[in-house]
């Protein structure tokens, strides 16, 4: 074990030089795919993508004395399971689309979240085709961060699995229907999933390869130039 130059043990010991240059291709290498192969990624895989998710940050309160305050749920989207899934999305989706027309006052809400009839909403818009859905549930409490229904460190949680994707060249996209939707308090749902009804906030994201031909939206990320500011 090797000792720092700032005292102590050195924690980074298996950290080389060439981890930057690693790390700055997978941040530059990361978007957002939402078209997939037919090709499901192994269990494997799978499963380096779910652990990276476990060990993600989180706020200390909700996690005191437990072990039990992140679940992950794997649904293959050819499944029963998934078949459920698509059931109870599309029984609160129509709600959820009246709800966004109040918020909008009458303005034009995205037509996403409702098909050309508001009672027949597409979840499938929101999927793809990707062969995997992953939800990952984190236990809510103090600090408030995690009394919404979206929980600030299942946002760490999911961009370590995206990061993890993107280094075994798997896509990955973010569905936050399950936000919106707030399924965390869907009783029938948890159940589903195997979680307490109102205990866990929940987000979820799609993986697989992606198809072969697939080019990712184009995005004009903010530059350094003009949007960093160094303070003296
Ligand atoms: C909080 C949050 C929620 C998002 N929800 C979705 C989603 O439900 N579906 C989707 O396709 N992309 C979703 N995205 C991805 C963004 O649209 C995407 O990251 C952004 O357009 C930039 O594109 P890129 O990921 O290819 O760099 C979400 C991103 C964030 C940060």
């Amino acid at each position: 074990m090797k000792i720092s130059i700032y005292g102590g043990i050195n924690m980074f010991e298996n950290i080389t030089s060439g981890h930057i240059d690693s790390l700055n291709d997978i941040l530059k290498a990361r978007h957002s795919i939402r078209v997939f192969s037919p090709d499901p990624p192994s269990r494997r895989e799978i499963d380096q993508i779910i652990r990276a998710g476990l060990i993600a940050p989180f706020a200390s309160l909700p996690a005191k004395g437990r072990t039990d305050f992140r679940k992950i749920i794997v649904i293959p989207t050819n499944s029963i399971a998934m078949n459920k899934v698509l059931m109870s999305v599309n029984r609160v989706m129509p709600k959820f689309a009246d709800e966004l027309k109040e918020i909008a006052h009458g303005q034009p809400s995205p037509n996403r979240f409702s098909g050309p009839n508001p009672d027949a909403p597409r979840f499938s818009h929101f999927l793809g085709n990707a062969p995997y859905l992953i939800i990952a549930a984190e236990r809510k409490g103090l600090p408030p961060t995690y009394m919404a229904d979206q929980s600030i460190s299942l946002s760490y949680c999911m961009y370590n699995m995206w990061l993890t994707a993107v280094s075994l060249r798997i896509g990955f996209r973010l569905i936050s229907i399950f936000v919106h939707l707030k399924m965390g308090n869907d009783a029938e749902f948890c159940k589903l999933l195997g979680i307490p009804p109102a205990e866990f906030a929940l987000d979820a994201c799609a993986v697989g390869y992606p198809a072969g031909n697939y080019q990712p939206a184009h995005v004009n990320y903010p530059d350094y130039g003009s949007n960093v500011t160094w303070l003296d």
